[in-house]
């Protein structure tokens, strides 16, 4: 059978990640869509929207559609508060994912892209569950599931998390940089991450995972790509083979795993290089402004013509005489 050809989609996943980081679960839009399409999902639930980069995306689907989008964020951002002012099929609900969870009507799938941490994972996925028994389950999407909060908790509000949950925080302690599960000077800046990555109950796949193992019948695929894309669906839901169609092909696709590694790796590195550039920039600045003090100073001219006199006189001829010319020519360089 031959399939209509997917819109093309307005797609603009850069508008809020001027550095391009590749933030957005946008990026993933082309998968995402076609998974609500076979749910064929009514109501669409996205926790953490931030500036609406996805969100948008989801509404000019509902509105082809005919489905509705939530998005619940207690911090949006101004230009989701605007879409959502703008756009019927969007309704925001400003409060964090465990409040407004177990209280909004049940979803057809829900997108959990909010406090990446495997405390507020769990709990949104205990919460889902427990309203969604068995097949009824919505299908869920995550993102984050590969480096760097697969294994690495990370805390919007770390005073929102049981202590014991708690892992402890980087901090000003330095960035993390792929392949060292501790901190580095001039990683990437994750302040509100935690310390350590890796062991039990740290991070968004290390949440997900333990939720598949504790739960029959549930399907887990992870696309590596932007962070990392996971999709959890029930095996038994009318809807999961053309779920598993769509999404078999990505699935932990090595070559994929490869251009994502090798992508976290480049920005790592770039984030690691310009913190050099900058120091030496900085280092430079300073000898610079030495430099010039001795330029002016009479102390150093004196000292010139002092050494010309030995120089003249024959007396320690070891060592070149340092000139107020070279060090223009110097500084000038
Ligand atoms: C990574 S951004 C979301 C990006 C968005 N989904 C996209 O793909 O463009 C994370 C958002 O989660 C929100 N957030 C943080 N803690 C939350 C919580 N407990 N519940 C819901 N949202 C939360 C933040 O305010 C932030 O806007």
């Amino acid at each position: 059978m031959t399939r209509p050809p997917a819109p093309q989609l307005d797609l603009d996943p850069y508008l809020h990640d001027p550095d391009r980081w590749g933030v957005s679960l946008a990026q993933v839009s082309e998968l995402m869509l076609p998974c609500l399409d076979a749910v064929g999902a009514r109501r669409v639930v996205e926790v953490g929207a931030f500036a609406g980069d996805l969100t948008r995306v989801l509404v000019d689907w509902a509105a082809r559609t005919g489905a509705g989008v939530q998005a619940i964020d207690p911090s949006p951002q101004p230009d989701l508060v605007a879409l959502a002012e703008a756009r019927e099929e969007l309704e925001l609900v400003q409060e964090t994912s465990l409040a407004a969870l177990p209280v909004i009507e049940r979803p057809d799938a829900v997108i959990l892209d909010g406090d990446h941490n495997y405390f507020t994972v769990s709990e949104e996925l205990r919460l889902i569950a427990e309203r969604a028994p068995g097949a009824e389950l919505p299908l869920l999407m995550f993102h984050d599931v590969c480096w760097p909060h697969a294994r690495r908790d990370d805390y919007f509000a770390a005073e929102l998390i049981p202590e014991d949950f708690r892992q402890p925080v980087a901090g000003g302690g330095g960035g993390i940089v792929p392949g060292d599960p501790g901190l580095r000077t001039g990683g990437l800046p994750y302040p509100r991450s935690a310390a350590r990555e890796g062991g039990p109950r740290n991070g968004v796949l290390t949440a997900v995972e333990d939720f598949v193992a504790a739960h029959d019948a549930l399907r887990l695929v992870v696309v590596p790509a932007f962070f990392g894309f996971g999709v959890v669906w029930h095996r038994d839901a009318a809807w999961a083979p053309e779920v598993a169609r769509i999404l078999d092909p990505w699935d932990r696709n090595p070559l994929l795993e490869r251009l994502e590694a090798n992508r976290v790796h480049q920005l790592a590195q770039a984030h690691v290089r310009a913190t050099e550039v900058r120091a030496a920039r900085e280092r430079q600045a300073r000898q610079e402004a030495v430099l010039r003090r001795l330029l002016e100073s009479s102390a150093f001219a004196l000292a010139e013509r002092l050494s010309r006199l030995r120089e003249r006189a024959g007396v320690g001829t070891e060592h070149a005489v340092v000139s107020k010319a070279e060090l223009r020519r110097a500084l000038e360089g």
